[in-house]
């Protein structure tokens, strides 16, 4: 029987965000070139895409190319812009169907025309659904997200557009790329590793971290709804104690 049953629907994480890793290592073990596990990863993110979608959660951020991921080889750079196109093309579709929006977080100008063009249009026309925001991290890295966000703050002090009494927590979350996002409630990352690698790190102040052994494109439904439960066993206390919450 599905894990599904055993989630509240009224206690889900409003933001859930994933660290997809392990698409190299998945082919390696099958004796494949990494192209092959990045391949078999997208089926994957339809999965966790349409059982978040299903189960009512309001929003995912998924990490699918980081600024560090620039400095891996070339050609796999380029299969990486190559399959983003692909599947923006193909699961648009998907997108459309289940009334989910895209939008995207990163130093987008970094990103090959033809991906960035092909990702304004999938944006643009998903731009009104409303059941789940779908945002996808690419030529994402969180110090550079607080970069620009301090460039542009400081230059609108410098313009007089802010003083510098008013700048507190709500200017600085304004000025990130995730300004339209609650905090992440809970931050999934596979493959055993357990790291953060540059991703949301104001974000995930006091998100629940969820680490497990699971390679990307072996990721399924179930492996999310079994997230979700383990993340609805922990208690939340945000610097207070037990006592306070009960
Ligand atoms: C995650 O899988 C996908 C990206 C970072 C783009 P990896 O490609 O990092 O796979 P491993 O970690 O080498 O197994
Ligand atoms: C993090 O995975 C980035 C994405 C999943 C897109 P990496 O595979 O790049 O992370 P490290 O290098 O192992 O920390
Ligand atoms: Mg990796």
């Amino acid at each position: 029987m599905s894990l599904k049953v055993h989630i509240h629907t009224d206690i889900l994480p409003k933001h859930i965000a994933i660290i997809m890793d392990g698409n190299g290592r998945w082919a390696k073990q099958k004796g494949m070139i990494r192209a092959f596990g990045h391949e078999n990863g997208t089926k994957s993110v339809r999965q966790v895409v349409e059982a978040s979608a299903e189960l009512g959660i309001l929003n995912l951020t998924l990490y699918a190319f980081s600024t560090e991921n620039w400095n891996r080889p070339r050609l796999e750079v380029k299969t990486l812009m190559k399959l983003l196109i692909s599947s923006l093309k193909k699961e648009i579709k998907t997108l459309q169907d289940n009334d989910i929006r895209l939008t995207a977080i990163g130093n987008l100008n970094m990103l090959p025309k033809k991906v960035h063009e092909e990702l304004k249009e999938v944006i643009n026309s998903t731009k009104n659904n409303s059941r789940m925001t779908l945002t996808l991290a690419l030529s994402y890295g969180s110090r550079e997200e607080l970069t620009h966000a301090i460039k542009e703050i400081t230059s609108k002090v410098k313009n007089n557009i802010i003083s510098i009494e008013n700048i507190d927590e709500s200017i600085i979350n304004k000025h990130l790329y995730t300004q339209n996002l609650p905090d992440v409630d809970l931050l999934i990352r596979t493959s055993g590793e357990q790291r953060i690698s540059n991703f949301l790190l104001w974000q995930i102040a006091y998100a629940e971290l969820y680490f497990t052994e699971v390679l990307w494109p072996d990721f399924t439904k179930e492996d999310l709804y079994k997230a979700i439960i383990e993340y609805q066993k922990r208690e939340r206390r945000f610097g207070k104690t037990s006592e306070q919450l009960s």
